[in-house]
């Protein structure tokens, strides 16, 4: 063959991997629904009256609107305003961008102070529990000095609220600190980034930490498992057991072809091949926030095999800026990073719900034993749109 022929025949073929993007650009920006959950809007509480405690989850929610109305936070503080004190509002990390609570004196301290607040105001008067985690962001973005930024932000973030139980672990602790909420639900919280820190990670008294050694974590969290095993019982985390995001390696058919949007939206130079290095790179190697990783890998692993010994586990982290359902036999993944970026995520097997858009998730726990997963989204309007609802534990089986 030709080398002209090949060249028209590798034009033609971009040509129409180009055009098949274009036209199937509205449908990936739709939300996915499982085939069995085309009908959710059909199925909804019988016994809305009888909320025992609602649940709201929201993530990387660190740089947030400050010149204007910042949407996804008023929807939020709409519903937790309504839900009142029997629920809880938990921040899953990343709560400051770019490298979470810089010293006083750097230059970066000011804006990160206001992007702090701004999600400690969307509180105020709020009579609820209210809970930040810290993500990788907050750890420097898991660098050296990461220790210090993270002691920072939770010493204001307590200042804040005049209380020690509102960023946790404390003192960045691994964890795990056991929330017993009522007779049905336990919450869990651990630090999942203090597993990937390449910088300081505490442990011990010495530090303020309740465990000694990895091991110790591990034993502590199957003890607090195993005393809540008949309550419905919700782990919240960082970082995803499940990805189907960048963080597990899925990229979109846009930065394999055209790597150099992500560094200018504008930049439409198409470079097949090359431009797969990267996603590649983050799928089968990845650096130690990606579940690729040999660090996340490990810790992956060893809480999975934990976690699908209990039914009726809800497992609920930030870290992918999406929202993602995703449900592995009687164990529940719950990804809400949309706190206020909006970064590409696809379907993959076990997926019940996933969509690119700002966001948050609401757990209801019903009385009768239920539980109800809710989506919503910011639309313009200032009641939000309910993007997906699902039944996710029933009391009868
Ligand atoms: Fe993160």
């Amino acid at each position: 063959m030709q080398d002209w022929m090949i060249f028209l025949i590798l034009f033609i073929l971009l040509l129409a991997t180009v055009l098949y993007y274009i036209f199937t650009s509205k449908k990936r920006k739709s939300p996915f629904y499982h085939k069995k959950e085309k009908k959710w809007k059909q199925s909804s509480p019988t016994d809305m009256e009888y909320v025992k405690y609602t649940v709201f989850l929201i993530g990387d929610a660190g740089a947030p609107s400050l010149n204007h109305p910042d949407k996804n936070l008023d929807l939020l503080r709409l519903k937790i305003l309504k839900a009142g004190s029997k629920s809880a509002v938990f921040f899953l990390g990343d709560n400051i961008y770019p490298v979470g609570m810089p010293r006083p004196d750097d230059p970066g301290h000011e804006r990160a102070e206001k992007r702090l607040l701004r999600q400690l105001k969307t509180l105020d008067a709020y009579t609820g529990k209210k809970v930040f985690i810290s993500g990788n962001h907050d750890w420097n973005k898991g660098r050296k000095g990461g220790y210090e930024a993270v002691k920072r932000q939770q010493f204001y973030v307590e200042s804040y609220f005049g209380s020690q139980e509102v960023f946790l672990p404390r003192n960045g602790c691994p964890g795990p600190v056991e929330l017993p909420i009522n007779d049905d639900l336990t919450i869990v919280v651990i630090n999942t980034q203090w597993w990937v820190h390449s910088g300081t990670r505490p442990l011990g008294k010495i530090n303020g930490c309740e465990v000694d050694s990895e091991h110790e974590f591990f034993q502590k969290l199957e003890e607090a498992l195993e005393k809540n095993k008949g309550k419905k019982i919700l782990v919240i985390g960082h970082h995803p057991m499940y990805s189907m995001a960048y963080h597990g390696g899925n990229f979109s058919m846009k930065q394999h072809l055209f790597p150099l949007t992500e560094v200018h939206k504008k930049l439409y130079i198409p470079l097949p091949v090359a431009g797969s290095i990267y996603p590649i790179y983050r799928k089968y190697i990845g650096s130690k926030e990606d579940m690729s990783h040999p660090r996340y890998k490990s810790m992956r692993k060893r809480l999975l095999n934990i976690f699908k010994k209990y039914d009726n586990l809800i497992y609920a982290a930030g870290h992918d800026h999406n929202l993602q359902y995703i449900q592995k036999a009687m164990q529940h993944y719950i990804v809400s990073g949309a706190g206020c970026k909006v970064t590409h995520v696809q379907k993959k097997k076990d997926a019940q719900f996933v969509h690119a858009h700002k966001g948050f998730m609401k757990l209801d726990f019903y009385y009768s034993d239920d539980v109800w997963l809710e989506v919503w989204e910011p639309d313009g309007t200032p009641y939000g749109r309910l993007a997906f609802r699902k039944q996710i534990i029933s009391a009868v089986r």
